[in-house]
């Protein structure tokens, strides 16, 4: 989506300065570097943890890079002011800013590991989707409320992008907070406008994200909660009966904090688990990191994968990225072709800790037994 075109174009503009630079190119060089700065902050504006900081770094010293390669003044001044760090959200407009239109760039294959998380979906959309017909017959209805919950960084809004190219359906997506309001009655609008912008499709998929902040179980001395958590809960109610075409997909890091009413069957129904990755699902994500980079013959992906345990998705994208700095720079510097070194690995692994402790596991384990109990 919005995050994969940044993360391409800044590709693009960071090989164009790294070529500019290495053809003696400085105009060029500069101008690709402070571009590919400015989206490196875009992008670090739409990132959490470890990710968002180590972005936000990198775009700091490729800022400095661009300017030491300018060693004469350019005689076309650049605008530095526009390169200050800035929400990505800032100058979107009002209203239906929070309806994606267009289809992420995101598959299941870009999704490393969550075999359950992928096997509801299909279940539950994509199955249904496809042969009508069969699900008639067993009389399975397509949709109903989903909510997706886990530690942070583990791809719970990498796969909900997912489902959208997957199934043929309208994908829309709101983040709660965009969706909350200070002003009170705003806020049921833009849930009201939400799901009737849904149920106009045939077939939609709506993700909200940051769950727990649109039904929070604390919500009842506010009046603005007062209203919108009813609303919400209405709303989700009709989506089985009046529309079977319809996926709430929703997602939250702090599960213990939603409304029980809003967790009950025929709401979020489906519970499912968003956990640490696996040592496979830790391959895959480190090689589609690193995928294209020149590596020295003893960088090996499957020991670092190993010795990863304990990382989020997350923590090892911020990981391959920090590893990647050292032959960057060095190219930047010499000019010379560079390769990543164990070393690089090495240090970066060194430098990194895991963004979820062992605490946080064990409340997440609680609340899945707490589930279980219940149900
Ligand atoms: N299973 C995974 N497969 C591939 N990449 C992943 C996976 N998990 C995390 N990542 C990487 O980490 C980034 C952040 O993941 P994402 O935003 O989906 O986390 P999240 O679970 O929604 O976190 P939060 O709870 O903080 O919102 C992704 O864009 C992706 O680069
Ligand atoms: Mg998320």
């Amino acid at each position: 989506m919005m995050q994969q075109f940044l993360l391409d174009n800044f590709r693009r503009y960071q090989a164009r300065g790294i070529e500019a630079h290495r053809r003696g190119d400085h105009k060029t060089a500069r101008t690709s570097l402070l571009k590919a700065a400015e989206l490196l902050f875009k992008l670090a504006a739409g990132s959490q943890g470890e990710l968002k900081r180590i972005r936000q770094e990198k775009a700091y010293k490729l800022l400095e890079m661009a300017k030491s390669i300018a060693a004469k003044p350019s005689p076309t001044p650049l605008r530095e002011e526009r390169l200050a760090p800035q929400g990505e959200e800032a100058d979107e407009g009002r209203g239906e800013r929070w309806i994606v239109t267009d289809v992420p760039e995101v598959s299941f294959d870009d999704v490393a590991g969550l075999e359950d998380v992928k096997a509801v979906i299909r279940k539950r959309v994509i199955y249904p989707f496809q042969h009508p017909e069969v699900a008639r017959k067993y009389r399975k209805q397509a949709g109903g409320g989903v909510l997706l919950y886990g530690p942070p960084g583990t791809g719970k809004t990498l796969i909900a992008k997912a489902v959208a190219s997957e199934v043929d359906a309208a994908f829309l997506s709101a983040r709660c907070s965009d969706v909350m309001s200070k002003w009170v009655g705003d806020a049921e609008r833009n849930i009201k406008g939400l799901f009737d912008a849904a149920r106009q499709r045939p077939r939609a998929v709506l993700f909200m994200d940051e769950t727990e902040a649109l039904v929070p179980k604390r919500g009842g001395d506010s009046t603005v909660m007062n209203r919108v958590i009813p609303e919400f809960l209405t709303q989700l109610d009709g989506i089985q009966g009046r529309h079977s075409g319809l996926l709430v997909l929703g997602a939250t890091n702090r599960p213990w904090d939603i409304d029980e009413a809003a967790l009950r069957p025929g709401r979020f129904g489906e519970l499912v688990y968003v956990g640490l990755p696996d040592l496979p699902a830790r391959r895959a994500i480190v090689a589609a990191a690193l995928k294209g980079i020149p590596m020295a013959g003893e960088v090996d992906i499957d020991s670092l994968a190993a010795d990863a345990a304990g990382l989020s998705g997350a923590d090892l994208v911020g990981l391959c990225e920090l590893a990647k700095d050292g032959p960057y720079e060095r190219e930047i510097k010499t000019g010379v072709p560079q390769e990543l070194e164990l070393e690089d690995v090495q240090a970066a692994r060194a430098s990194l800790r895991p963004s979820v402790s062992a605490a946080q596991l064990a409340r997440y384990e609680d609340f899945r037994r707490g589930l279980r109990a219940a149900r």
